[in-house]
């Protein structure tokens, strides 16, 4: 297995050669007429238009042989096989593996019985990270069918978030749902704890459902009904287990075994289409090319449709704790750069705040907008939505540079975007879209030769606040 820095790879050199004479977008677009077609690739239902990127053939080729030399296959062969590629924690990396079928019976049948108890009429979810991003985008994207149950979530110990995900509650049919899979975080366990209190004295093994990989804990709380999240699933990766459990108890199994689909074609393109037409892979070294050679460290997504509003935070989580690391496999500090700092805003509403930067500012900055051909809805707001989309994008790219205008009004362009365009949004193209930002980061993760799968990196912060906190406590 590969595990030399990328940079002594000769693809490697070959690309900061090329960088140093990077095209600018408007003359690819100038030079080739079929620019659009040539830089697309579509994949399970998923069109990826790179072609607003500063990458003509020369650069995609280099940026393929890149992948090559870096053993992408090899190491995309170990993933899928289950090695313990996640070497500083000697662990085998299956979340591929959670949405291989629909969802098991057991935790099937669990939600059915939550989603038929007349007695339950809100569901709150406490976790934090992975253990909530994905739950929520999941329930705030797709919504909540077929039920009358409400749902909140509450990720911050800050006392405000369960005060306010309680307003109107009534402990008797209240149901707490305690996702951890440590079950030792100590936000999430000081909220269960706060909830617990607020139940009073009624029966915690009523009111208490845990999803974590230490059963032993939850049950020691006081939950009765456990159902587990294996080692080998990350907290970011882990929406397809029983992690996303509170989300399969607001879509209903139908709408989740969807949402599985989704993902599972992507694996299936992943696994098998080769590097040039791989949608994640070029996803992947799209991002390398701005990061490492265009000298991008920021990354903004934008999603024009409201239901993926939350698709930002979540993917912060995903790509910045994956691949936000310093030393590689072997245990160098690297001399390249890793993870972008990735933000961003559900379009059209970040164009009123941060755009401004990304056309006139000076850190450059790579965008991904994420559209949807059909959209429900009034016909006049969704077409504002999809022409904004397509607007900033060409904006971006090309920019306003007439003769005559005033210096602060110039847009200098050549600014690179890409575009994954949905068919809508719905559950299976929301599997689709999260498996294929999943492959992007371990794709990412194989060229930079770093361990995608483990985050040492929050743990300093864990056991200071332990320190500060024992020190205050008399
Ligand atoms: O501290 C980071 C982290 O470990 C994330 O990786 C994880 O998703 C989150 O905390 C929550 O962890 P747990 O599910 O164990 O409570």
């Amino acid at each position: 297995m590969n595990t030399q820095p990328p940079n002594h790879c000769s693809a490697w050199q070959s690309l900061g050669a090329l960088a140093r004479k990077a095209p600018k977008i408007a003359d690819l677009f100038a030079r080739d007429a079929s620019r659009k077609d040539r830089f697309s690739t579509d994949a399970a239902g998923v069109r990826f238009d790179f072609s607003r990127q500063r990458i003509d053939s020369a650069v995609l080729d280099a940026l393929l042989e890149l992948a090559r030399e870096r053993g992408f296959e090899e190491w995309r062969a170990a993933f899928l096989r289950g090695d313990p590629i996640n070497s500083t924690e000697k662990r085998a990396v299956e979340h591929v593996a959670q949405r291989a079928g629909d969802v098991p019976g057991p935790t099937r049948a669990l939600a059915e019985r939550v989603r038929g108890d007349a007695r339950v009429r809100r569901i709150v979810h406490l976790g934090t990270g992975g253990s909530s991003l994905g739950p929520k985008l999941v329930v705030d994207a797709l919504g909540v069918h077929d039920t009358a149950l409400e749902f909140r979530f509450v990720a911050n110990v800050d006392p405000l978030d369960l005060e306010r995900a309680l307003a109107g509650a009534e402990p008797d049919s209240t149901l707490f749902i305690v996702v951890s899979k440590t079950f030792t975080t100590e936000e999430t366990l000081a909220n269960a704890r706060a909830a617990k209190r607020w139940l009073g004295a009624r029966d915690p093994a009523r009111h208490f459902i845990a999803i974590t990989g230490n059963a032993a804990a939850a049950n020691a709380f006081g939950a009765a009904d456990v159902l587990p999240i294996p080692d080998s699933v990350g907290g970011r990766y882990s929406i397809w287990s029983s992690a996303g459990f509170g989300a399969l108890c607001a879509t209903g199994a139908d709408a989740f075994n969807e949402f599985l689909a989704g993902a599972r074609e992507v694996d299936l393109h992943f696994a098998h289409a080769e590097p040039g037409r791989n949608l994640p892979l070029l996803m992947a070294l799209v991002g390398v090319w701005n990061v490492n050679f265009l000298g991008m460290s920021s990354h903004a997504v934008l999603p024009y449709a409201h239901a993926l509003k939350l698709l930002p935070a979540y993917l912060q989580q995903l790509e910045m704790e994956s691949n936000g690391k310093r030393v590689d496999r072997e245990g160098r500090p690297v001399d390249y750069a890793t993870a972008p700092v990735l933000f961003g805003e559900e379009g059209t509403v970040g164009q009123h705040s941060f755009y401004q930067l990304l056309h006139q500012g000076t850190p450059p900055v790579a965008a991904d907008f994420i559209v949807a051909a059909q959209m429900d809805g009034d016909h006049e707001r969704c077409a504002l939505l999809g022409a904004y989309a397509e607007a900033q994008a060409d904006a971006l790219a090309f920019g306003s540079t007439d003769a005559g205008l005033e210096p602060h009004r110039v847009c200098p362009g050549n600014r690179a975007s890409s575009t994954l365009a949905l068919e809508r949004v719905d559950a299976r193209n929301l599997g689709r879209l999260l498996a294929l930002y999943e492959h992007k980061v371990f794709a990412q993760g194989v060229i930079w030769n770093i361990n995608s799968f483990d985050q040492w990196g929050v743990e300093l912060g864990k056991q200071l606040a332990r320190r500060i906190l024992s020190r205050r406590q008399p």
